[in-house]
């Protein structure tokens, strides 16, 4: 096989420290302490490397990226090597002077997540008081300081039906560009599903919603929506392919084909500084083990989609499946297709139940 073309992208998650406690967070249910982080030179070291092999962009990320105190040095060396930044954030911890500080190294996007078009409810979800009051205030900093804003609305049963006031939010605040996420069922969020999956109706209701909107508002938002996975005919190409689009490096400095990656065992994670970035993307085992279609089993392998999609989501296969080697369960081609559609019949029906929130607690620097 050719060598792979450079990802266009790096994801830093450089921390999973977050004062949030998002019963829907996507992140591993074992996260890295801030003892086990990886330090600023190594960072700064593998944000050059990155630039060197053609990747574009750099995503920083966690938990909440700017509870590290050098992402300024971070976003400084992206600017230096020619990446293209983007900072994905809660917004919680950002004031003028860290923001001004970020903008002046180059910061050249901000990502900043909503739970909510209220705070009452939001913050509930978030299980942060005051954390709704504090992204308002950090979407009018952003467009203060001139840099173009994306709102990341993280929509669920508890507040898809408020789908429409939160397009008027974006716009209200100045976004370019929103993007209605679903919650991804990964990690910690699968804990929570019974109380998060949308209904059928709901479902419909929202597309409805995104078709008038994107219809009312060409030229002033950008709307992204896709249907969640588990109402889904045909999988999402997740991160645009397994080791075709992104690189994701873990807060220890673990290489990954993506962020929920180290839940399928079996794989072997190199780390930053064991070999050249680029070596472990051409040829890393873990990017190798799904790469491109050769590792297909029926029905991908004959399928004129399977270099659309590149067969979706493995580490969904093996969350519904229980293999991270077959169709994604999404597909409606999929053997397991049944599985997907019973958990959503099943989970969409609940009604009650307390959210489990997650703690990692020492978010400060
Ligand atoms: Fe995609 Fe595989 Fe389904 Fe075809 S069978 S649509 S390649 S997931
Ligand atoms: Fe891992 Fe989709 S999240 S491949």
């Amino acid at each position: 096989m050719s060598a792979p073309a450079p990802p266009l992208a790096l994801l830093a998650e450089v921390t999973h420290r977050c004062p949030l406690g998002c019963p829907y967070c996507s992140n591993p249910v074992e996260l890295v302490r801030r003892s086990g982080e990886m330090e600023t030179a190594a960072w700064l070291s593998l944000l050059e490397e990155a630039a060197r092999m053609g990747v574009l962009q750099v995503h920083f990320s966690g938990g909440e990226p700017t509870a590290r105190h050098d992402l300024e040095d971070m976003v400084a060396k992206a600017e230096a090597v020619g990446l293209y930044s983007n900072l994905i954030t809660s917004g919680v911890l950002l004031d003028r002077r860290r923001l001004e500080s970020l903008a002046a190294r180059g910061l050249q996007h901000v990502q900043l997540s909503f739970q909510g078009v209220e705070p009452d409810g939001a913050d509930h979800i978030a299980g942060f008081e005051g954390g709704h009051a504090r992204k308002l205030a950090c979407a009018r900093l952003v467009t203060d300081l001139g840099l173009p804003l994306t709102v990341n609305a993280v929509m669920h049963r508890g507040n898809l039906d408020r789908l429409d006031d939160m397009i008027a939010l974006a716009v209200e605040l100045g976004a370019q560009r929103l993007e209605v996420a679903h919650v991804q069922y990964y990690g910690w969020a699968l804990r929570n599903r019974a109380r998060l999956l949308p209904t059928v109706g709901q479902l419909d209701a929202a597309t409805a919603t995104v078709e008038a909107a994107r219809r009312r508002l060409t030229g002033v938002l950008v709307i992204d929506y896709v249907i969640p996975d588990y109402y889904a005919r045909r999988p999402k190409a997740c991160m645009g392919g397994w080791g075709r689009r992104f690189v994701n490096v873990s807060p220890e400095g673990r290489v990954l084909p993506c962020h929920a990656a180290e839940t399928i065992p079996g794989l072997r994670f190199e780390r930053v500084g064991e070999r050249p970035l680029a070596e472990i993307w051409a040829d890393g085992e873990a990017f190798e083990r799904f790469r491109g279609t050769d590792w297909m089993p029926d029905p991908c392998k004959s399928c004129d989609r399977r270099e659309v999609d590149w067969g979706g989501c493995r580490c969904q296969a093996l969350a519904i499946a229980g293999r991270a080697d077959v169709t994604d369960p999404a597909c409606e081609l999929s053997p397991d297709h049944r599985l997907m559609a019973a958990i959503a019949a099943a989970d969409a029906g609940i009604e009650s139940g307390e959210f489990v929130y997650r703690r990692l607690g020492d978010a400060g620097g």
